[in-house]
């Protein structure tokens, strides 16, 4: 995107004047207008959260009574109602710290990760999707039954493979791309409501 376009895009500038730190929180919105992913009292568990857009949202439709947290590679500056953890979701710990923080499962996983993108798309579609795989090995251990997800992904030669992969799992799944994600941008989403186990 040209700077100039950056300047005048709608979300970047909602953002800005919302206090959210990325206009990705918009896309989390939008998908929760459609699909209540979270509502009020929900625990959600964010993977992949920097610099935040999420996290916020997620704090916000979760409200009083609801629990947060954010898992990042990086650096996440401090989220007034979140817990953040700089962490790897490679990392099989990880998963103790998420008990340990809740004490009990979650009602939604949320997860928007990108690995650091290389230039080659292949293998960068490869390494998202793996993440994803991660991604789940973290959510069959700590979600609800009849808790949701949402997963990013580049779409790709193995986007499939992935949905039949979590359909399985999953009352219901739903393939979307929300307003906010840009149009010339590879990602779509997976929405999976009411998880089996
Ligand atoms: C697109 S950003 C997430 C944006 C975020 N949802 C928001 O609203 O601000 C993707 C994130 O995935 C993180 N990530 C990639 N691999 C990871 C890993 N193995 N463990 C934890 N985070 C990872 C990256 O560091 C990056 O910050």
């Amino acid at each position: 995107m040209k700077l100039l376009d950056a300047r005048k895009d709608h979300y970047r500038k909602l953002a800005h004047e919302q206090g959210f730190r990325s206009r990705a929180a918009y896309k989390l919105k939008e998908l929760n207008q459609s699909y209540r992913i979270i509502g009020p009292g929900f625990y959600v568990l964010d993977l992949g959260c920097a610099p935040g857009g999420w996290t916020q949202m997620a704090v916000k439709l979760a409200g009083n009574q609801g629990k947060v947290m954010g898992i990042d590679l990086s650096y996440v500056e401090e989220i007034s109602g979140a817990h953040i953890l700089r962490g790897d979701i490679e990392d099989e710990n990880t998963v103790d710290e998420v008990m340990s923080y809740f004490e009990r499962k979650v009602n939604a996983v949320i997860c928007d990760l990108s690995p650091k993108v290389s230039g080659n798309w292949s293998v960068d579609h490869a390494k998202q999707i793996s993440l994803n795989y991660d991604c789940t090995k973290i959510m069959d251990k700590v979600l609800a039954h009849k808790g949701n997800a949402v997963f990013k992904v580049f779409d790709g030669e193995y986007s499939m493979e992935f949905r039949d992969y979590i359909k399985k799992k999953f009352a219901r799944i739903n393939l979307t791309k929300p307003k906010a994600s840009r149009k010339q941008s590879s990602e779509l989403y997976y929405v999976c409501l009411g998880f089996i186990g």
